[in-house]
């Protein structure tokens, strides 16, 4: 995929600028519990401010019925964090789409794109109403980057001129530089509960990784598929023979699979975990986390890569008995000198609980958008960007 262009040179001073940004961030009772992607958002929001452009920011919130105004998905609140990190004051509108009054370097956030009719649905007459709102187009949204909506590209088509903002051109920067060219070896990590959710990108990865290590439920189903017993592991039997696929050898997959030698299982009616052998298993166990033999194989792995890329834990790590495994590997990841860039909502909340994420030499703010562009399919919102005017 190739580069949209960025953000003008120069940047007309009182010019209206509707940039679009990923701020669906999670909030429980009020509180944003995690404020990654606000963050990211910033060096862009200030580039405009500072050239003293009249800045729309624009963005959704959860997922809530279109056509219609949700009190649980209002970004209200995240005007107000937005506020606080930027040092300036944020306007909130929360009927918008008629028009903003707006003065030049000012900051105002619009209401959830998504309480409006044709949102999703990308409707080219809703796009062609937010494009009357600016004179700039910036999409810098990359977590919403596999979405064709509205506000990520029929907006695109009708502004008088569109481009990618900062953050958007840094993640895809980042990506290619991990999947297209990468350093090697490259070691892939997807972890997970499901193989349904992750086909794509565990065909990709096989295809351009060297060691492909799998994770969670979506390593229980390897297991079972190399003829484990996995007890009553979580796993999915649909897709073993996808499973059996990706780790027979063949001219158009380069990865090896590695796979637990021991994991930690959870037994029946106990709360002590016990570490078993990956082939001693016994019926009615759970396997929660992979054991210490495994942390170091998989540990010395990560220790001669050049190149990581990691999406999904290992283990069910919001529990302590089984967090060890994801651990490891945070911190095998973090001690390495590969070039390593981790995605996803799980993957970032284990790397904020093991306290590495400042070791890591990326954080994507994608979740489905990272896993899309690692299944090497072709973002939307990227696309459009290519084929209108910057
Ligand atoms: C995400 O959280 O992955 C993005 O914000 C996209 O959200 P969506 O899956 O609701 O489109």
């Amino acid at each position: 995929m190739s580069m949209p262009p960025g953000l003008p040179g120069k940047l007309r001073p009182g010019s209206r600028v509707l940039l679009r940004t990923d701020l669906n961030v999670p909030i429980e009772s009020g509180r944003i519990t995690a404020d990654e992607r606000i963050r990211a958002s910033l060096p862009t929001i200030c580039r405009l401010q500072q050239a003293r452009c009249r800045v729309l920011v624009m963005s959704h919130l959860g997922r809530p019925r279109e056509g219609q105004y949700d009190a649980a998905a209002s970004l209200k609140p995240v005007a107000a964090a937005l506020a606080e990190r930027l040092g300036e004051p944020v306007g909130f509108r929360r009927d918008w789409i008629d028009g903003v009054k707006s003065r030049p370097g000012s900051v105002t956030l619009l209401e959830n794109v998504r309480f409006l009719e044709g949102e999703t649905g990308n409707s080219d007459a809703l796009g062609r109403r937010m494009a009357a709102l600016c004179d700039l187009y910036v999409m810098d949204a990359f977590g919403s980057a596999h979405r064709a909506h509205a506000s990520t590209h029929a907006v695109a088509r009708h502004a008088p001129r569109a481009c990618a903002g900062p953050l958007l051109r840094r993640e895809l920067r980042m990506l290619q530089r991990a999947l297209e060219n990468p350093v090697r070896p490259l070691v892939a990590i997807v972890g997970g509960a499901k193989v349904s959710t992750k086909i794509e990108v565990l065909e990709r990865l096989a295809e351009v990784a060297d060691e492909l290590i799998v994770g969670g439920g979506i390593a229980n189903t390897f297991m079972a598929a190399a003829g484990l017993n996995i007890g009553d592991s979580l796993h999915e039997p649909k897709q073993l023979a996808l499973a059996r696929r990706l780790m027979a050898p063949s001219s158009k997959r380069r990865a090896t699979v590695p796979l637990p030698q021991d994991v930690v299982c959870e037994i029946p009616g106990s709360h002590e975990p016990v570490i078993r052998e990956a082939d001693e298993v016994r019926q009615g166990e759970r396997i929660m986390d992979v054991g210490p033999k495994t942390r170091k194989h998989y540990g010395r792995l990560v220790k001669n890569a050049r190149t990581v890329i990691w999406n999904g834990p290992l283990g069910v790590f919001e529990d302590p008995r089984f967090a060890a495994g994801t651990e490891a590997l945070g911190r095998a990841i973090a001690a390495s000198r590969a070039f390593s860039i981790a995605g996803g909502g799980d993957t970032l909340a284990a790397v904020g609980s093991f306290r590495v994420k400042s070791k890591m030499s990326y954080l994507s703010t994608g979740g489905g958008a990272f896993l899309e562009y690692a299944a090497g399919r072709t973002l939307p919102a990227v696309e459009i960007l290519n084929t209108v005017t910057s």
